[in-house]
């Protein structure tokens, strides 16, 4: 069993994209299966940087590409995204399919979730504003409106009409201003509808006679575990399943067609948004990670919150996902620092503990108790053996490996792909086949 998935170890932006670009080439497709337009993955094809956000990473590599029924699609963004890549010589429409059961975004989603961001007496999310967590809400509550539903006029305009009946309720029940023109989104969604269709398929059976027919496929996650609905920092989380689960409903493809779990981590943590982080630093450790990870949101260019690697927080998404081995990337952003942390446990309540508790109340009043390991203050920056690496960075990497108890498999010394190492006689080396 050749197929693999890839996610965030963390709260998201961990090198994802990175990563399956390295993978890509090994594999015949690359699917996403949650998330949409909120995702940003970074990929160097040269000197060229591309910032990903619906498109699976993987078409940079000319590979086929499946957005699964796990996803939510606001077709403008899409687009755009077709478009951009089409400007450089990317022939998207040839190589991309779209699940027929991805849940479609629309302009109220996204004006909904403004209103519930901005209420007063109320902790924000900070998302990245693109109404992914109300089309998800559309979609559990049994109104939401799907990519098929897109293709059949008669169907879309009764459903649509539903909908939007729906939300001007809701827009008078909370006073929410702002002139919304139902007619001329529903026009414009039956004309994206048609730019789309001839990429619409059943993705789910797309995959399964691929995998029959001895393919194989890599699973791209967006977001992070810390992220997942269910297993992450509930509320500020995102809306979707990003942990390994994910990958199986959000794209129709079983777990015994999965041959393994990669998990994504920095060398140190960076959070987007609001929420607790128990390991962030608001000092100058923090900001110096900032400055040399340079630590703006590829979608939202905000600064990215910074602070230490957090070992029961890894624990945590080791055991949630089934990692079997772990990538570490940004190594090189720690060559400058003469001491690196790294949170060993959570003093919570006078005790320690490596338990992560489920309520934002604790996780902020947890003290993490820290472990100083002296930096190594030497060039890390594109190597591409493990005996290339100076002492230090290989004794801090294998104490993360002992602690988490996972094998680091792949470490990562750059944003372009060959600034890469892949540990000889690893599983991640014979996972990645
Ligand atoms: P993703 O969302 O998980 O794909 O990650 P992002 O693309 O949002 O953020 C990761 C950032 O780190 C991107 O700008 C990458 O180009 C960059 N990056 C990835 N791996 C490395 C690395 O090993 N070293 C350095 N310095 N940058 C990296
Ligand atoms: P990639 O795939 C980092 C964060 C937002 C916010 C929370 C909810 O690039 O790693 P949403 O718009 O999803 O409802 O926002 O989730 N968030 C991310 N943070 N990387 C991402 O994606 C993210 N996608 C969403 O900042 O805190
Ligand atoms: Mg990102």
């Amino acid at each position: 069993m050749n197929n693999i998935i890839i996610l965030g170890a963390q709260w998201g932006d961990e090198g994802k994209g990175k990563v399956v670009d390295l993978l890509a080439e090994r594999f015949d497709i690359v699917t996403r299966y949650q998330g949409g337009h909120n995702a940003g993955h970074t990929v160097f094809v040269g000197d060229r940087k591309f910032v990903l956000k619906l498109i699976p990473s993987g078409i940079l590599r000319g590979k086929k590409a499946v957005i699964g029924n796990g996803v939510v699609i606001d077709p403008g963004a899409l687009l755009d995204e077709i478009r951009t890549l089409a400007a450089v010589g990317i022939g998207v429409e040839r190589l991309l399919s779209i699940s027929n059961r991805a849940h479609v975004i629309f302009p109220f989603h996204r004006l909904v979730e403004g209103a519930s961001e901005n209420r007063e007496n109320r902790t924000a999310i900070g998302t990245t504003s693109r109404g992914i967590g109300p089309c998800y809400e559309d979609k559990i509550a049994r109104r939401g409106i799907r990519v098929a539903d897109l293709l059949d006029r008669t169907n879309f305009r009764a459903l649509y009409a539903s909908l939007a009946e729906d939300k001007q309720t809701f827009a008078r029940a909370f006073q929410i201003d702002g002139h919304i023109d139902y007619d001329r989104i529903r026009e414009e969604y039956e004309q994206f509808g048609e730019r789309i269709r001839g990429m619409v398929c059943d993705t789910s059976r797309l995959l399964n006679e691929a995998i029959r027919d001895g393919r194989r496929i890599l699973f791209e996650g967006a977001q992070g575990t810390m992220l997942d609905v269910d297993h992450g920092t509930y509320p500020f989380v995102t809306s979707s399943s990003a942990a390994a689960g994910g990958a199986c409903t959000g794209s129709g493809v079983a777990p015994t067609r999965i041959g393994g779990v990669l998990g994504v981590s920095k060398a140190y943590t960076t959070r987007v948004g609001g929420g607790p982080f128990p390991t962030e630093d608001n000092g100058p450790g923090g900001e110096r990670i900032r400055k040399a990870g340079k630590e703006f949101g590829a979608v939202t260019g905000r600064p990215r919150r910074c602070g230490w690697f957090d070992v029961p927080l890894l624990k945590y998404t080791a055991a949630v996902n089934g990692f079997d081995s772990i990538v570490v990337t940004k190594l090189d952003v720690l060559d400058e620092f003469d001491e690196v942390k790294v949170c060993t446990g959570y003093r919570l309540n006078g005790r320690v503990t490596d338990e992560v508790p489920a309520t934002s109340k604790e996780l902020e009043s947890i003290e993490p108790v820290y472990e100083t390991l002296r930096g190594w203050k030497a060039p890390t920056r594109g190597a591409t053996s493990h005996g290339a690496l100076p002492d230090a960075a290989r004794r801090y990497l294998d104490y993360l490996a002992a602690q988490v108890g996972v094998e680091i498999g792949c470490i990562s010394t750059g944003p372009e792909r060959n600034e890469t190492i892949i540990v000889p006689g690893s599983r991640f080396e014979s996972l990645i086949g």
